[in-house]
């Protein structure tokens, strides 16, 4: 019987964890923590994982605001949006949602927001940690929770193949790294590669963040293996619009030895990790020691 991975109760329990371990930052350490999301335009999406994760920080204790911004907004305003938060000592986080309108340039403005206050860790600076394997970094937010995921399904991941399909800056090159730290031996596969099921029949772990329906195939996975499905492809069954993933969840699960469902596996961890690096980056701004976070 494959373990279907409850992201949802996962997520709920660390943010439970997290929520106490904010109270005593409170009270010990006069650490409040807060958030400042920037939402450009009205992409329908986005509004709703903006308002996920607004409604996430403030149940658990993390102050935070939604600044909407108009898609016809100057990349020269925005960017001055950002400094003014950066500039803002009451402000731990900064997250600008992607994607912006084409006329702004998003590696401009992800590089603008101060390093410390890089919740996404999409600044080049915080790549750059996160390819180095330096420790005290910030890291995504989705590869972090994916990570999370495969490590209570298999806590030593040294020496296993791992298939990554995508090599978005946001999920599928980070996860690479993550992998790799965990001295997995590591592949990363994107629409030009050739021979994906080969690659794929060898991985004792597979990560797939497409956005593609039902693309990974029974006939890919090893018997045994632990897929996490990134996924999130909006799609109309039956004349109803449904959520579903890049795994073909019903058939792929009866080889595995532990699947994501979608919804309800990675998207609820995103959350959840974004709460925990909001934390970090608050105590290291104050320097409080953060290393016992989940990590
Ligand atoms: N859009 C899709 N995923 C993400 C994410 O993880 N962070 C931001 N800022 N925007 C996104």
């Amino acid at each position: 019987m494959t373990i279907i991975i409850d992201g949802k109760k996962i997520a709920s329990g660390l943010c439970e964890k997290l929520s106490q371990r904010i109270d005593v930052l409170k009270r010990e350490h006069s650490i409040f923590p807060c958030l400042k999301v920037i939402f450009v335009g009205n992409n329908p999406a986005s509004q709703v994982y903006v308002c996920n994760k607004q409604k996430k920080a403030e149940s658990i204790g993390i102050s935070s605001e939604t600044i909407v911004l108009p898609d016809n907004i100057l990349e020269n305003e925005l960017i001055e949006k950002i400094n003014e938060l950066n500039n803002d000592p009451f402000v731990n986080g900064i997250l600008v949602q992607l994607p912006l309108p084409n006329h702004i340039s998003a590696s401009k403005v992800i590089n603008t927001v101060s390093v410390e206050k890089d919740v996404d860790a999409f600044h080049h600076e915080n790549v750059g940690k996160l390819v180095k394997g330096e420790k005290s970094c910030l890291v995504p937010c989705t590869p972090k929770g994916a990570l999370h995921l495969i490590k209570l399904v298999e806590t030593n991941l040294s020496g296993k193949n791992a298939v990554v399909i995508g090599r978005s800056n946001i999920v599928g090159k980070p996860m690479f790294h993550l992998l790799l730290q965990e001295n997995c031996t590591v592949t990363i596969l994107h629409s030009q590669s050739k021979a994906l099921a080969e690659y794929c029949s060898k991985a004792d772990v597979v990560v797939t963040a497409v956005g593609k329906p039902n693309f990974v195939q029974e006939g890919w996975i090893k018997e045994g293996a632990i897929v996490i499905d990134v996924g999130i492809n909006s799609v109309s069954i039956e004349g109803k619009t449904k959520l579903i993933g890049d795994v073909d969840f019903n058939r792929v699960k009866e080889k595995t030895k532990a699947i994501t469902p979608v919804p309800g596996g990675v998207g609820p961890m995103t959350i959840a990790f974004l709460m925990i690096n909001t934390v970090i980056a608050a105590c290291l701004q104050k320097k409080v020691d953060a290393s016992d976070f989940v990590s």
